[in-house]
C-alpha cells in the first residue's frame, strides 16, 4: 500500500511486514526517514537529527543554517558535487564540464499496478498485486528531471526501485554514476553480507562489519560474475536465520555491477546499488532519457530465513516467465560430461536410448554439434549442424530422440565468436576490440557486438533455422568468457562510454525475441555454470545452471549461498559421474541425488555406463523427483545448518504452504570416529500437528520437533538422508 500525503509531501510505502518512509523537506529535498519493521505510520522525520559540523557544506537555500547540509542528512537519491561527499547515486557531467547536480522535488503520483521499464527486465504484477509510486525531482539549473519509480509488492515485502533521468535542457548531458538504489541507514552498527568466488565456486557467503569507509563488490567483466553476485545484504550484527533485522537488495541486471556499503564519519551509513561506473558513461542528447535497470528490496524484521523466503515468493511469483510452468519440468540428461565433444549421431541415440530406460524425459544434446566443433577453438558462430558429426542432421536425430518417448533439447552459445568461423571470416568488425589493438582472447574466443542490431539480426535468424527444423523444446544459452577490450565499431569515440551496458540491452533484446519466436521452448541460463546467475537473466531464462562444479559436497555451499536471494526451482542441479571432475571425490549416488533434487534436476553423464544397482538407485531418484517436484518448487525453503568446513551435516527443509508436508534433506561431512549426538531443530512446522516421519512408526509432534530437534541417526562420510514429513 502507499500512503501519499499530497500536503505533508510524505510518502510512506507498507508492505506486509515492512514500512518505507520519504519525506520533502521545505527546501524540497527529498530525504528518506525509515525502512524496517512495520509501523502505524506518521512523520517520521522527526528522527532526522540536525546539527553543526565541520566542513560539511550547507546549500545555498539555507544561507548561514550551519546545521542543514546534504552532507549529514539521510537522502533518497543522493547526488555527487553539491556537499555530500558521501557515496553517490547520480553523478552528472553537464556541458560546461562541472560535476554539480542538485535535486529538488517536483511532483509525486501513485497508482495501481507496477511501472514497467522498457528493453529491460523487471518484476511484473497485476493491478491487484502491487502499486507503483513514482516522484520526481529536477535539477532546475541542468534541466535534468529524475523520476524515482517504487513498485510496492505488499505480500512479499518487496520493494523495487528503478530511475529514469531525462535532459530536459537543450545541451547534451552526460551521466557518469545512475544508481537504481541509495538507501540511508541512521545507524552504521551493520555487518555487510556479500556472495562471492570464483569460476566453480559461486556464490560463497561473506560477512564482515561494516567498517569506515566505503567497501563495495562488484564486476568489470561484463556480466554479473562468478566472482561477486549483485546481492548482497545488510543486517544487525546479531541477526542470523531466524532473528535479527535484515535487507537484501538484488539488482535486476546482467552486466556491470557496483554494490557498495558506506560507513561514514557519524556512524551512519549508505547503500548503493546499480551498474559499475567503470567505463559508464552514457550521453543523454536534448530531449532523451535514461532508465536504470531495478533495484529489489526486501526487509526482514525476523532474520536472514524470513528475506529468502520472501525473495523466493517474489522471484517465483513476479519476475519468473516460466513457459513449462503449468507442467512438471521434465527429469533432463545432458551430454557435456559424458561425452565432452566427442560423439556421433549412433553414439547419441544409444546414450539417448539408455536414458529413456531409465525414466529419463529430456535430452540436452550440449557443446559440438555445430560448424567442425570438435574442440572449443572453433565454430562459434556458425550455427549449422556439424556435417561429419551429425550427416543426418538434428532434425532427424531429434525426432529419433521424439521417438523414444523423450524431448529434445540443444546448446548454443549466441553472443560468442570463433576466429576459425565463417562468421568471423565475413565479418570481423562485428566483435568486441578497440581498432588497431591485439585480441584478448578467453577460452579461445571472441565477443560479438551485441551493441548492434544487424549483429543480433543475423544471430537470431541462424538459431531461428535450426530451430525451425528440430523440434527443440530446451535450449540452454551459455556465454564463455568475461568481456575484454570492450569497444564498439558502431559507436563513436565519445559514445564507448555506453558500450557495456548496450551489450546487455542486446543480449536482452535477443532473449526476448527467442522467447516470442519460441514460446514453447524453456531457455536455461549458464555462463561457464554460475556467471551470470543474477535476476535480470531469471526474467528471460527460469532456471540457470548455478555452477560447472557439480561435486555434491561443493554444491552444498553453492546452493547454499544461491539461496539467500534465488529460490531452489532456479537452480541448474544435475547428478554427475564419480570421481568428480572438478574435485576427484567420490560421493555416493544416492547423495548425489539429494543435492540435484533440490535444484531443477537431471544427469550428467553417460547412463549406459551404470551398474544395474546404480540403475535401480536412478529410477528411484526419479520417482523421488515427481513426487517432490510440486513441494520443492513452491514451498517454503528453510536452512537448518550451512555447510560446515569441519564437516557438520548441512541440513535444509522444504515445507509445503499449508505445513502439512516438509521434505527434510541433509548430507553428512567428514566423519570422525565416535561422532556426537546430533538433534537437528526443524522449523517451520505446524507445532500442532503430528508428523509421520519416512521410515517411522511412531508419529512426532510438530513442537518437539522444532524445539527439542530430530535425533540424528549416525551416517557415514557423505551419506544423505531424504525423509518425508507428513501431518497425520
Ligand atoms: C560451459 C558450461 C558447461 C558446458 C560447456 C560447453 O562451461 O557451463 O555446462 O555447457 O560450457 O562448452
Amino acid at each position: 500500500m502507499i500512503i501519499l500525503d499530497s500536503e505533508a509531501r510524505l510518502f510512506t510505502l507498507q508492505t506486509r511486514n515492512t514500512t518505507y518512509q520519504m519525506k520533502v523537506d521545505e527546501k524540497g529535498v527529498l530525504l528518506h526517514t525509515y525502512y524496517g519493521a512495520k509501523l502505524q505510520g506518521g512523520d517520521l522525520s522527526r528522527l532526522i537529527r540536525f546539527a553543526d559540523r565541520g566542513f560539511s557544506p550547507n546549500p545555498s537555500q539555507v544561507g548561514n543554517d550551519r546545521t542543514y547540509s546534504l552532507d549529514t542528512l539521510p537522502q533518497e537519491y543522493a547526488c555527487a558535487g553539491t556537499g555530500d561527499f558521501r557515496l553517490p547515486a547520480l553523478e552528472l557531467e553537464l556541458a560546461d564540464g562541472s560535476h554539480a547536480a542538485e535535486l529538488r522535488y517536483v511532483e509525486a503520483k501513485a497508482c495501481r499496478g507496477k511501472y514497467t521499464l522498457e528493453g529491460l527486465p523487471a518484476f511484473f504484477a497485476s493491478p491487484e498485486e502491487a502499486d507503483t509510486l513514482a516522484i520526481t525531482l529536477e535539477d532546475a539549473a541542468a534541466h535534468i528531471r529524475v523520476e524515482l519509480l517504487y513498485g510496492v509488492f505488499e505480500a512479499c515485502d518487496l520493494i523495487t526501485r528503478a530511475v529514469r533521468i531525462r535532459n530536459c535542457g537543450q545541451e547534451p548531458v552526460r551521466l557518469r554514476r545512475a544508481a537504481s538504489l541509495c538507501l540511508d541507514f541512521p545507524g552504521a552498527e551493520l555487518d555487510f553480507v556479500t556472495f562471492d568466488g570464483g569460476h566453480v565456486k559461486e556464490r560463497g557467503l561473506n560477512r564482515a562489519p561494516l567498517r569506515p569507509g566505503i567497501q563495495s563488490v562488484g564486476s568489470v567483466r561484463g556480466i554479473s560474475s562468478h566472482q561477486h553476485n549483485p546481492f548482497v545484504m545488510l543486517c544487525e550484527p546479531s541477526a542470523g536465520e531466524e532473528h535479527g533485522l535484515c535487507y537484501g537488495a538484488a539488482l535486476v541486471y546482467s552486466g556491470n555491477f557496483e554494490a557498495a556499503a558506506e560507513r561514514e564519519q557519524f556512524e551512519t551509513a549508505r547503500l548503493t546499488l546499480g551498474i559499475h561506473p567503470f567505463h559508464f558513461c552514457w550521453t543523454l542528447e536534448a530531449g532523451e532519457a535514461f532508465t536504470t535497470p531495478e533495484a529489489a528490496l526486501i526487509c526482514s524484521p525476523n532474520g536472514f530465513g524470513q528475506m529468502s523466503r520472501q525473495f523466493h515468493q517474489a522471484v517465483r511469483s513476479h519476475l519468473l516467465r516460466d513457459v513449462w510452468h503449468s507442467r512438471r519440468k521434465p527429469v533432463l540428461v545432458n551430454s557435456w560430461e559424458a561425452f565432452y565433444f566427442d560423439y556421433d549421431h549412433q553414439r547419441l541415440l544409444r546414450f539417448a536410448r539408455e536414458a529413456a530406460a531409465l525414466g529419463v524425459e529430456l535430452f540436452v544434446l550440449d557443446d559440438g554439434w555445430f560448424g567442425h566443433r570438435d574442440n572449443d577453438s572453433t565454430s562459434l558462430g556458425d550455427w549449422w549442424v556439424h556435417p561429419k558429426k551429425l550427416p543426418e542432421g538434428l532434425g532427424a536425430l531429434s525426432r529419433e530422440i521424439n521417438a523414444l518417448g523423450m524431448e529434445f533439447g540443444l546448446w548454443i552459445e549466441p553472443e560468442m565468436v570463433s576466429e576459425d568461423s565463417e562468421l568471423y571470416r565475413a565479418h570481423p568488425d562485428w566483435v568486441l576490440n578497440p581498432p588497431g589493438r591485439p585480441y584478448t582472447r578467453g577460452r579461445c574466443q571472441l565477443v560479438l557486438d551485441y551493441t548492434r542490431p544487424e549483429v543480433r539480426t543475423y544471430i537470431f535468424s541462424s538459431l531461428q533455422k535450426v530451430l525451425d527444423d528440430a523440434h527443440v523444446s530446451f535450449l540452454k544459452w551459455d556465454m564463455n568468457r568475461a568481456l575484454a577490450q570492450v569497444w564498439s565499431a558502431g559507436l563513436p569515440a565519445d559514445r564507448q562510454g555506453e558500450v557495456y551496458h548496450r551489450y546487455v540491452l542486446g543480449v536482452y533484446d535477443l532473449l526476448e525475441r527467442m522467447r516470442q519466436a519460441n514460446p514453447h521452448t524453456l531457455i536455461e541460463g549458464c555462463s561457464g555454470g554460475g556467471g551470470r546467475f543474477d535476476m535480470g537473466m531469471l526474467y528471460y531464462t527460469p532456471q540457470i545452471w548455478c555452477s560447472d562444479n557439480t561435486d555434491a559436497i561443493d554444491r552444498l555451499r553453492i546452493q547454499y549461498g544461491t539461496s539467500f536471494a534465488y529460490p531452489p526451482a532456479t537452480m541448474g542441479a544435475h547428478v554427475s559421474a564419480v570421481p568428480n571432475e572438478q574435485t576427484g571425490r567420490s560421493v555416493p549416488l544416492e547423495t548425489r541425488g539429494v543435492v540435484a533434487l533440490s535444484g531443477t534436476f537431471g544427469y550428467e553423464m553417460d547412463m549406459g555406463a551404470l551398474s544395474q544397482q546404480e540403475k535401480d538407485v536412478v529410477a528411484k531418484q526419479i520417482a523421488d523427483y515427481k513426487e517432490s517436484y510440486d513441494l520443492i518448487q513452491t514451498g517454503d525453503y528453510y536452512r537448518l545448518t550451512p555447510p560446515s568446513p569441519d564437516g557438520a551435516p548441512t541440513a535444509w527443509l522444504h515445507v509445503s504452504a499449508d505445513q502439512r508436508t516438509a521434505l527434510l534433506c541433509l548430507v553428512s561431512g567428514q566423519v570422525h570416529a565416535a561422532q556426537p549426538f546430533r538433534y537437528l531443530k526443524l522449523r517451520g512446522l505446524d507445532p500442532r500437528l503430528q508428523y509421520r516421519i519416512t521410515g517411522e512408526d511412531l508419529s512426532w509432534p510438530g513442537d518437539v520437533l522444532m524445539q527439542a530437534g530430530y535425533p540424528l541417526p549416525m551416517l557415514g562420510e557423505y551419506q544423505s538422508l531424504r525423509l518425508w514429513l507428513k501431518a497425520e
